[in-house]
């Protein structure tokens, strides 16, 4: 009996070692607090926030429209670099904040953070 009750516990353990390892991959081990810091020092928050929209589109909305699309990181890159003009959601139009890293990784990882809202 009491031998059992420790393979049982062992084969838990692993079955959780195995599932925590998975979730990992799938969102491509993003830092989470290095994003929302990143996101924070370059005044992001004032227009987007997670989930509702600000003065511009949700994070949460802006995952679901690149969701499963290849050049996602591509794309959003430009957006974060290049300074692309963009329409807030009260119809004026400026040029989009860039993002207050010149960091690949750095930018990659917020990139990842947004897209796995
Ligand atoms: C002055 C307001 C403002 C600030 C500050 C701002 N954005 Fe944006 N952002 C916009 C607008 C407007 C758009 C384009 C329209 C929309 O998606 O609402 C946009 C679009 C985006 C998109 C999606 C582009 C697409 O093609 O779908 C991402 C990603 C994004 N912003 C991230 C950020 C990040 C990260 C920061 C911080 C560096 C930031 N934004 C700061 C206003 C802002």
């Amino acid at each position: 009996m009491k031998t059992s009750m420790t393979k049982k516990r062992m084969l838990l353990a692993v079955l959780g070692v195995a599932a925590a390892s998975l979730t990992t991959l799938s969102y491509g081990a993003v830092d989470a607090d290095a994003a929302q810091s990143l996101a924070k020092k370059s005044d992001c928050l004032k227009c987007h926030a997670i989930d509702k929209d600000k003065k511009a589109t949700s994070f949460k909305k802006i995952a679901e429209k690149w969701k499963g699309k290849a050049d996602a990181q591509a794309k959003l890159t430009d957006t974060l670099t290049k300074s692309p003009k963009v329409k807030l959601i009260d119809g004026t139009e400026e040029d989009h904040k860039p993002i207050a890293t010149k960091d690949a990784n750095e930018i990659k990882n917020i990139i990842d953070w947004i897209l796995s809202r």
